[in-house]
């Protein structure tokens, strides 16, 4: 698993080192549209508040995790990078890491799911100080299958809402090992990543897989956390009629007053064209409603493991019998000449099939966890086992500079305001 760049020789495993040019131009077309990184990059080549320690990161290798890690090298770690998904790798963007930065990347697009532990074995074998986790795999990984590293680890972040719950089980179990910080239960993370980048980065990786068009067909959304929220928004705005499946009473009422129809899976599974999961939960989609569904239906998924749609009930009910008409499509055939349309393998379609969110939106995601290393690496040794939310000062920053980098001013509290806020005793 190692690959020989120029003249150097690194532990790494990506799958064809030519790639790295149209990687570097495609991660500084990223940059481009995230100057809240990019500053931070450049306070940290000055600053230096990583030197000497090792990132383990297992993130989607993109241009935008790219620069992410660039920024982090910029503060003196190493890094060491696999992919937390085995389909959203950026093959030219491995092969640029590798060999313009020195990087320990270990990530090849397609990869099975036993190259894929190799290759986080690989980074945990480089000894981390920090892990960042998108779907705590890499975690996962180091507490059961390399403890001998984990008195090593300083802390770690989680990017992703399925990854913060899996942190969470661990937590209450007690047997999380060390301090990580929860990103995407910052503001500046959620509010806009989930929402705005999921919502676009979906619909542009199920039109990118079929070339459908969305004015005028029912598309069902099963869950409605922010991702949801953002997608049923956006699908509504190319003309869709959104209908909306839920577990839980207020998000269904959000979802309803939201201008949505709600409904059981059961029911919208008759009526819908396009079906997109983003629960976070096991077999949304099961063989009841791909039994329901009309001919030619399309079937994606965006929560963040492949588990939502049932695919292995699909390829029964099909007995096999599946073509591929397009790259991301897998057609399967009932035998009541009725098809239904799995995209992307049912793993993150905008990942697997489209580059993920846009890098204006990655930009604050990513300014949270550089800026939560940071933090961590200054808070060594006094920190706690425990599922940490990203401080406040942290958020409100974010806020801030990109606010500033967008050029957009806001008001202030005058002395009057302040103090009134402050007050108790002015009533009507
Ligand atoms: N998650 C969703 N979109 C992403 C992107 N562009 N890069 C890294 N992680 C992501």
């Amino acid at each position: 698993m190692s690959t020989q760049v120029g003249a150097t020789s690194h532990a790494s495993d990506v799958k064809d080192p030519s790639l790295a040019a149209m990687g570097e131009r495609r991660v500084a077309w990223a940059r481009q549209s995230m100057p809240v990184l990019k500053a931070i990059g450049e306070r940290f080549a000055k600053t230096q508040p990583l030197r000497g320690l090792r990132v383990g990161a297992c993130l989607h290798v993109t241009t935008e995790t790219a620069n992410l890690m660039i920024a982090l090298a910029a503060g003196g770690a190493e890094v060491w990078l696999c992919a937390s998904n085995p389909l959203s790798t950026q093959d030219d963007v491995a092969a640029y890491l590798v060999a313009n930065h020195g990087m320990h990347v270990f990530a090849v697009k397609g990869e099975d799911n036993a190259r894929y532990y190799q290759h986080i074995e690989a980074v945990l074998a480089g000894a981390p100080h920090f892990t960042m986790d998108d779907g705590a795999d890499l975690v996962t990984t180091l507490l059961t299958k390399a403890q001998e590293k984990v008195s090593g680890v300083i802390g770690g972040t989680e990017e992703t809402t399925t990854g913060v719950i899996r942190l969470r089980s661990m937590e209450k179990e007690g047997v999380l090992r060390y301090p990580i910080i929860a990103i995407n239960d910052a503001l500046t993370k959620h509010l806009f990543d989930n929402r705005y980048g999921t919502g676009q980065s979906t619909l542009d990786g199920i039109i990118r897989a079929t070339n459908v068009l969305f004015a005028g067909k029912a598309v069902v959304v099963a869950g409605y956390g922010w991702c949801g929220r953002g997608i049923a928004q956006r699908a509504r705005g190319l003309g869709a009629h959104v209908i909306v499946t839920e577990v839980d009473p207020t998000k269904a009422l959000e979802a309803l007053m939201d201008g949505h129809a709600v409904m059981p899976m059961a029911d919208a599974a008759k009526i819908g064209d396009i079906f997109i999961t983003v629960t976070g939960n096991t077999k949304v989609l099961r063989e009841e409603h791909f039994l329901a569904m009309k001919s030619g239906a399309l079937v994606a998924n965006s929560g963040h493991f492949n588990v939502e749609i049932d695919i292995e009930s699909l390829a029964r009910l099909a007995e096999g019998e599946k073509t591929q008409p397009r790259e991301f499509v897998d057609q399967y055939h009932l035998g009541d000449e009725r098809t239904v349309n799995v995209l992307g393998e049912g793993r993150l379609i905008n990942l697997a099939a489209a580059e993920g969110h846009p890098a204006a939106v990655m930009d604050m995601s990513f300014a949270n966890q550089a800026l939560c290393v940071e933090y961590l690496a200054a808070k060594r040794g006094s920190l706690k086992a425990k599922v940490y939310p990203v401080p406040e000062e942290i958020d409100a920053e974010v806020a801030r500079l990109k606010l500033a980098a967008s050029g957009v001013k806001i008001d202030e509290l005058t002395k009057e305001q302040r103090a009134y806020l402050e007050s108790w005793n002015e009533g009507t």
